[in-house]
Formats: structure tokens, sequence, C-alpha cells
């Protein structure tokens, strides 16, 4: 039954893992998996037994892009009403961390869901892209913006206007992705990540995130007021006296969340 779900969520330990499963299709976001992602995620995001989430696909692909075959026939009026892109935005806005955790391909609308991700893993036999130019387009959910700021503008130029792909490594030396792994070691490895992050108190963690955030899309200026404002507003926090004084008090701080 479940391997008809377009997205598969597994929660345990504070950690949430949704899988991308449209296989054969190389997990091209159609539509409908992309209203089960989102689903997905705002269920964990209001969930309190989730801390941080994992985004993955399988073997051969994260996401080949956006699905193709659902495009051909639209019209930019079908496409703003159906809100197909500014859907995806909500991934954009969980507050809790995201993790992508890459193999194969992630191309396009892949790239894109990726880099709307906190963290990049990926394996050796990841491949990242932004190939819409192939295909008479360019890309419309966040390449040209993400991209440009992760790598830089005459990398990301060259990549948008070629379409060519570039390895795991290359992603990496780019500043894309944080690790490489082996293929078969990349989901322990995210998994061992994500739980260094749900061990840190979860309201810094997401304060973090989001100030952090703040640094790739406002003004110096205004990113420090909004550093400045959540490094205040964790003083209410339970996890802030806690942190502290376990600090002082030369223990190991015990977080809940509160
Ligand atoms: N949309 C729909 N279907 C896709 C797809 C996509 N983006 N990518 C792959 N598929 C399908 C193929 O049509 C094929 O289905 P069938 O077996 O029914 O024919 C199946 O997945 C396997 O794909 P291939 O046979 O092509 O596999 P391959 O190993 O030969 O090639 C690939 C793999 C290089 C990733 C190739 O599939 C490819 O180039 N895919 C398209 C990549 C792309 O252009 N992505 C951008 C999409 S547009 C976009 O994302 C816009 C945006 O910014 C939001």
């Amino acid at each position: 039954m479940s391997d008809e779900r377009l997205v598969l969520t597994e929660v345990s330990e504070y950690i949430a893992t949704i899988t991308l499963n449209r296989p054969k299709a190389l997990n091209a976001l159609s539509p409908e998996l992309m209203d089960e992602l989102i689903a997905a995620v705002n269920a964990c995001d209001s969930d309190d037994s989730v801390r941080v989430l994992i985004l993955t696909g399988g073997p051969r692909a994260f996401a080949a892009g956006a699905d193709i075959k659902a495009m051909i026939e639209s019209s930019p009026m079908k496409l703003h009403v159906s809100q197909i892109i500014a859907k995806w935005n909500r991934i954009r806005d969980c507050r809790k961390p995201i993790i992508a955790a890459v193999s194969g391909y992630a191309l396009g609308g892949g790239c894109e869901l990726a880099m709307m991700c906190d963290i990049i893993l990926a394996s050796d036999t990841a491949k990242f892209g932004q190939p819409e130019i192939n295909i008479g387009v360019i890309p419309g959910a966040g390449g040209t913006q993400r991209l440009t700021r992760a790598i830089g503008p005459y990398r990301a130029m060259e990549l948008i206007l070629t379409g060519d792909l570039i390895s795991a490594q290359e992603a990496a030396a780019y500043g894309l992705v944080s690790h490489v792994y082996p293929a078969e070691s990349l989901p322990s490895e995210a998994r061992r990540l994500a739980a260094k992050i749900a061990s840190r108190p979860p309201l810094a963690v997401q304060m973090a995130k989001d100030a952090v955030r703040y640094a790739a899309e406002t003004t110096l200026r205004e990113g420090l007021e909004i550093e400045k404002r959540n490094f205040y507003m964790l003083f209410d926090t339970q996890d802030q006296k806690e942190g502290m004084r376990a600090f002082v008090e030369k223990r190991t701080p015990t977080f809940t969340g509160e």
C-alpha cells in the first residue's frame, strides 16, 4: 500500500525522513508529488516529535526536475492559477532544518528542491544541474537566484546557460554540497548529522535557521536586525536558562524544546 504513495515519511528519534517515491520517473516532481511533499513537510513542521527533516530520493535520482510531461501543454495562466511553483515556497518556509541527502540526479526543479533545503549532503553518484535551457525554458523554482548565491554568478551563469551537469565532487568544491559520501553510507551520514542537530535546543535551531536564511535574502542591516531579534527572543526559553546554567555548573544540558 505504502509503495503507491509518491512521498514516504518515517519519524524516529526526532528525525523525519521524507523519501520521494516515484522511481520509474526518476522522481520527476509532478503536481501530485509536490502536493504530497508539501503535506508531509507541513505535518513535520507542526509535529513536536520532529526536530530535523531529511529529504531524500532513490539511488538513481533525488529528482530529475519538474514533470516535463505534466507541463508540456501548459500556459502562463494555467501555471499561475495552479500555483505550480508558488506552492513550493512552503518547503523553503519550514521552520525546522531540512537536510537534502542526494544520490543520482538532482536536476532542474530537483536541484532547486535541494537548494530549498538547509544543508545538502551528496553521495558520489550525485549529479547536479539546471538543464532547463535544453527544453526551451529557464529554471523557475529559484535556480537562477539560489544557485547564483550558492556558487557565485560566473559558475551559475555557465551552468544555467549550457545546461551542463556537475558531479558531487564539483558541487562540493563550489560550496553547494557540504560533504560527499559513498552511496551506501549517505543515509547513515545524513542521520548522524540530523541526530547531532536534533540534540541541540530546538527553538535555538529554528531561530538560527531563520537568521542564516536572512543572510541570503536581505540586506546586511536587515539581517543583523533579525539576528538580534532572534537572539533576544531565545532568552524567553527554558533551554537558554538550562544551557547557560549547565555551562556554569559544568554539566551536560538537558534540552526540552521549551
Ligand atoms: N519529467 C518527466 N519525466 C521524466 C523527467 C522529468 N523531468 N526526467 C525523467 N523522466 C522520465 C523519463 O521520461 C523516463 O520515463 P519513460 O520510461 O516513461 O520514458 C524515465 O523518467 C527515465 O528517464 P530516462 O529514460 O530519460 O533515463 P536516462 O537515464 O536515459 O536519463 C536523465 C536520465 C538525464 C535525468 C533524463 O531523464 C533527463 O534529462 N531528464 C530531464 C531533466 C530535466 O530537463 N529536468 C528539468 C525539468 S524542467 C524544470 O525542472 C523546471 C523548473 O525549474 C521547475
